[in-house]
Formats: structure tokens, C-alpha cells, sequence
């Protein structure tokens, strides 16, 4: 965690927050978690998450692709990795990041930026990760097992924990866009 606090941002402001989970803590929020998703609960993240068609065409496209390929690799149409959403991954550990509600977009993108470090130094150390919505669409859970004040949005949450290589959701390899699709270059 002290490696994410190197995160560059906008002006030095380092908007983010880091909430970690782990022990009884985070049992309490899985169990919660589990029954509320149960319930069949829409969530409701502090952070929009937008709708489908807010994004671009290539976007969608990609997510397109990427929901066939878990289909295809894991079967019964994604159900289980829907399924180890819900466990939130069974990791021993959960990082948050909240931003502050007074905030800019900036703001928004330096807590990207924070994520990414927080998943890299991990992997640095050997540790795996899964940047999930769906470990924050209910803050009224997380707000009720940690004291995260209502000044702030619950951005992402981040499972840490190690890849069970024979777990079919292993299989699962995103297809990332080709470099000519993606960057180009002027001389
Ligand atoms: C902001 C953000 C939110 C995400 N939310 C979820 C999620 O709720 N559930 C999930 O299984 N994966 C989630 N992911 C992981 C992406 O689906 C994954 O990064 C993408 O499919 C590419 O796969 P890769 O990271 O293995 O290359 C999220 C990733 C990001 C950056």
C-alpha cells in the first residue's frame, strides 16, 4: 500500500483513500454481499456506472467480445464468473478507494492511476488482483463494516488475493485492441 501513495496526481492533490478489508472485516461484508445479491438488489455505486450505450461503439464492441469470450471459456453463459463476483472473488483481502465527493474529473482519473498501483506493486509481491464495480454497487454495506465518512465515493474495489490456476475463470484471456488500433504515431 505505501507503493500507491507514490500515484502522480493532479497538482499533488492524491484524492484517493485507501480502505483494506481483510480478516473478519471483509466475512462480514461477504456474507452481507452474498445475501443482498441474493435479494436480487440493483446496485447502486456512489460513482455512476453508466449505461451500456454511454459508451462508444468500439468500446462496446470490445465489451461485446469480451462478455462471448467468458461464455465460451467458462459456459452457462458467464454464470460463474457472475457467481464469483457475488463471492467477491473468495479473496482474503479487498482494497477500496474512495475519492472525495468534492471532486473533478481528475480527481476520477488519479484514483485510476492509484488502482493500477495498488495492482502492480501486488503483482510485484506476487499477489494477483481483480478490479471489480461489482465489489462496490452496495456502499451501504461497506459503509455499515468500515468507517467511510459520506464525504467520500467509494470509486472501486480491488480483490487481492492468488489465482487458482485450475479454476476455469483462469482460462478466461481478454483480447486486448491491436497497437494500430489503439496508438498512433507521428514523426
Ligand atoms: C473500473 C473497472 C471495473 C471492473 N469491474 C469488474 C467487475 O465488476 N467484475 C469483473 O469480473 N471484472 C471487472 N473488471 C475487470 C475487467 O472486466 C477486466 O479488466 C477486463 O475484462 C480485461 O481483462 P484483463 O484485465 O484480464 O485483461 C473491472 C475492471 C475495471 C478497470
Amino acid at each position: 500500500m505505501e507503493t500507491s501513495l507514490l500515484t502522480p496526481s493532479w497538482g499533488n492533490s492524491q484524492p484517493w483513500t485507501f480502505y483494506v478489508a481483510s480478516g473478519t472485516t471483509l466475512e462480514n461484508i461477504r456474507k452481507d454481499w452474498i445475501a443482498k445479491n441474493k435479494e436480487g438488489i440493483k446496485g447502486n455505486s456512489d460513482i455512476e456506472a453508466g449505461h451500456r450505450n454511454d459508451f462508444s461503439d468500439r468500446c462496446q464492441k470490445c465489451m461485446n467480445e469480451i462478455m462471448k469470450l467468458v461464455s465460451e471459456t467458462v459456459g452457462n453463459n458467464g454464470q460463474p464468473l457472475w457467481d464469483a463476483n457475488v463471492e467477491l472473488f473468495n479473496a482474503p483481502s479487498v482494497v477500496y478507494i474512495t475519492i472525495p465527493k468534492k471532486r473533478t474529473l481528475f480527481n476520477l482519473f488519479d484514483s485510476g492511476a492509484a488502482e493500477m498501483s495498488v495492482m502492480a506493486a501486488a503483482k510485484e509481491l506476487g499477489v494477483d488482483s481483480v478490479p471489480a464495480y461489482e465489489a462496490i454497487k452496495y456502499p451501504d454495506i461497506l459503509r455499515k463494516h468500515m468507517k467511510i465518512p459520506d464525504d467520500e465515493d467509494i470509486v472501486i474495489g480491488i480483490a487481492l488475493g492468488y489465482e487458482d490456476k485450475e479454476n476455469a475463470l483462469s482460462k478466461i484471456k481478454s483480447k486486448k485492441l491491436r497497437l494500430d488500433e489503439a496508438c498512433h504515431f507521428y514523426e
